[in-house]
């Protein structure tokens, strides 16, 4: 693979903080790198899930880093306490800027994750799954859940802070709740986000850009809408002129 040629390479993610992370869900690097190539890291973050992730492993992700991306490695870890710990522990060392485990692996599994991290060098933000944007009342009802869907997202953002996250993903339209209940200084990271006049696909809670940075949201993770637009670069554009204007 070639270093993606990008239209500037001046980015240090802390200091311009992009709210938009866009998901790289392709099946190869060579699909991915088509837009990357044309993005700018001072204007987006890069989200890399478990297909891209799974064809092109860890050198790819070192890849985005190098080229002063800021990178979401979204491989929502679940699993025992110990082995989410040595795979945070792996993934912190990519140089990445977040990574993310289910809130419902439980509070021990979130405090080993979080220890893990903390001991790495460059330590990533790390944040929790709530309910995934997919679901809805009745596909919670349907794996034993029987509580209001809100009020489990924050029983479950409740349990990742306590276990000393940084945030949750969530969707957009419970964070105003969250971020009343949880304060101003918790990472709220929003799936599920559709411009008014884009196909829903299979999200069920959607919510606009401008809606979710009202709403609280801290970074908005935008996938089809803009990988799939006839014109990513233009839709990415149109989504970030809205992003800036005054809330
Ligand atoms: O294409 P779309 O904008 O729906 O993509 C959303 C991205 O965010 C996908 O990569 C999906 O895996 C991810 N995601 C999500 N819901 C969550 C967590 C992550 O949709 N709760």
């Amino acid at each position: 693979m070639t270093t993606p040629k990008l239209t500037s390479n001046i980015c240090d993610p802390k200091i311009n903080d992009p709210k938009i992370i866009v998901a790289l869900d392709y099946a190869d690097a060579t699909s991915a790198l088509k837009l990357v190539r044309q993005l700018d890291p001072t204007l987006c973050r890069l989200k890399v899930g478990k297909e891209l992730f799974t064809a092109e492993g860890p050198k790819f992700v070192e890849q985005l880093v190098q080229a002063n991306f800021g990178v979401f490695l979204d491989l929502k870890f679940h699993d025992i306490p110990n082995t989410v710990a040595k795979a945070c522990t792996a993934a912190s060392h990519l140089g990445i800027w977040m990574l993310n485990v289910h809130a419902s692996g439980g509070l021990e599994m979130m405090q080993a994750a979080n220890e893990a991290v903390n001991k790495t060098a460059h330590k990533p933000l790390l944040i929790a799954v709530t309910v995934l944007t997919s679901m809805n009342q009745a596909g919670l009802n349907q794996v034993g859940i029987s509580a209001d869907l809100a009020s489990h997202v924050l029983k479950l953002a409740t349990l990742t802070q306590q276990a000393g996250l940084d945030g949750v993903v969530c969707s957009a339209l419970e964070a105003s709740m969250l971020r009343a209940q949880l304060g101003h200084d918790f990472c709220l990271v929003t799936p599920g986000i559709r411009p008014s006049n884009a196909s829903q696909d299979d999200q069920s809670r959607i919510v606009t850009p401008r809606d979710a940075l009202k709403n609280g949201s801290n970074y908005l993770v935008i996938g089809r809408p803009i990988t799939q637009a006839i014109d990513p670069l233009k839709m990415l554009a149109a989504i970030h002129a809205e992003c800036i204007q005054p809330i």
